[in-house]
């Protein structure tokens, strides 16, 4: 069964799925289309399907160009149907998983997805989980699914985990070019698993079991949070003492060893940080262990939107103004500079309490025309000298590209600035972080 799989990703003949046409999967998709891969991707939002048809990307990371070229040469297909699954040789499933309102994790994607693959499972199949989880899903959860069809993991097919890697908006590393990690259920599992990503991907690193390719996607993520967890509570202690911050850490990253710069902020988001780290610490819970720096460090991440509410607060009043009727303008409200994802932004938090606190919330984002928060629909409002005149508090939430520090420095009459976008500017009316 091997064997021709070998055959296939060499010949390029592989026909491959990957089911989940997110950031995570149209991405990939491309990638292994890019290479001579026969790719279907499947997805169940039936607006995703069309628009990837038509070769039109929701994703900042592919261009419609690259899609629409993919889509000529008939080396890409899109569907909803998963009995395209039957003709399918390697599949990779790249669903979401987030959290429950109670931030355990919901893997009913997963398990939804692996349900699909379980109908449609025949020999010689390569199944390849990339989706954030807990160590132990591979193996607990898809396994014995797939196997009750009465198919042999690493003799009638062969399963992986292999954890996704993408940063967004990162013009350096895509998935090409972004070191992949595998790990099989067999050492037969493993072997396919890097045969078939390193196709297509510049290097593949094997590791001994797909336990271990998952703890590393979550160690990676667990070492995010917890520095920045530590930098942001860093900036608590730098405000106490009066001291800035942000020239600490330039100074102390000029240290050649030792020392990796992680910046404050107005809080975690997007789909991986805030997130991740809750799926190692439920794992740990089950088998009675607390996962301490996840915990700490969630609690400090979680506490930044209150603290640049504060902030503003201290800003207002430097005005005599009171939250109550004052007009806050937010800048960028992606969880990132220069993406266009809003999920888990802090921003939607610090607006949520400005609300609360019955100030007037305005908010410019290029790649957010509108904004759904607590019934209302928010619009972006272009930013000009007049908006930034109008605002009793300027608050710049993310720091993008297109925001000119000077300009809005000369014009807003009080500024709280959570990325350090104003460095180098010294005014009293900045409140910087
Ligand atoms: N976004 C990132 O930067 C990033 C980076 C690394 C890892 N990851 C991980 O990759 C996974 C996917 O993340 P994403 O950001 O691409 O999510 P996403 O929400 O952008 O995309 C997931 C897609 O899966 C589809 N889907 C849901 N259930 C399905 C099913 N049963 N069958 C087929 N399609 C289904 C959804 O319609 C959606 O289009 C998550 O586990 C995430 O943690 C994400």
């Amino acid at each position: 069964m091997q064997r021709p799989l070998q055959e296939k990703i060499a010949t390029r003949s592989l026909r491959v799925a990957v089911i989940g046409l997110g950031y995570v999967g149209l991405p990939l998709a491309a990638t292994f289309a890019e290479v001579g891969f026969h790719v279907t991707g499947i997805d169940i939002d039936q607006q995703k399907v069309d628009l990837a048809n038509r070769g039109e990307s929701y994703i900042p990371d592919i261009s419609s160009s690259t899609l629409q070229a993919l889509l000529d040469t008939k080396h890409i297909n899109f569907t909803t149907d998963f009995a395209i699954l039957n003709d399918i040789d390697a599949v990779s499933i790249c669903v979401p998983t987030p959290l429950r309102k109670t931030r355990d994790p919901d893997i009913s994607y997963i398990i939804s997805a692996t349900q699909q693959v379980k109908e449609h499972l025949h020999p010689g199949q390569l199944v390849i989980l990339e989706s954030t989880t807990y160590p132990g899903t591979t193996d607990e959860v898809l396994l014995p699914e797939l196997e009750a069809t009465g198919l042999k993991v690493g003799v009638d097919f062969f399963l992986a985990f292999s954890p996704e890697r993408i940063d967004p908006g990162n013009p350096d590393f895509a998935t090409h070019n972004t070191p992949k990690i595998v790990g099989g259920i067999t050492p037969a599992c493993t072997e396919l698993a890097q045969a078939f990503y390193g196709a297509a991907i510049e290097k593949v690193v094997p590791v001994s079991s797909a336990g271990v390719a998952e703890m590393v996607k979550l160690l990676e993520n667990t070492f995010r949070a917890v520095n920045i967890g530590l930098v942001n509570e860093i900036a608590i202690i730098c405000e106490k003492l009066s001291i800035d911050v942000w020239e600490v850490i330039d100074a102390a990253a000029t240290k050649p060893f030792g020392f990796m710069r992680f910046l404050p902020g107005p809080g975690l988001g997007g789909h991986c940080i805030p997130v991740d780290p809750h799926y190692l610490s439920w794992k740990l819970k089950t088998l009675d262990y607390t996962a301490r720096f996840i915990e700490l460090a969630a609690e400090v991440n979680s506490s930044m939107p209150h603290y640049v509410v504060n902030k503003i607060g201290e800003a207002l009043n430097e005005q005599r103004r009171s939250f109550n009727g004052a007009t806050v303008l937010v800048l960028g409200v992606t969880y990132k500079r220069n993406v266009g994802d809003v999920r888990e932004s802090p921003a939607l938090d610090i607006i949520s309490q400005l609300l609360a606190r019955k100030a007037i919330v305005l908010y410019n984002h290029e790649y957010i025309p509108s904004l759904a928060l607590h019934n209302e629909t928010f619009y972006s409002q272009p930013v000009s000298s007049s908006l930034l005149q109008a605002a009793d508090c300027v608050v710049i939430v993310t720091d993008h590209s297109y925001y000119d520090a000077s300009w809005i420095i000369r014009e807003a009459r009080c500024i709280v600035d959570t990325r350090n976008l104003t460095q180098g500017h010294n005014d009293e009316k900045i409140f910087r972080l």
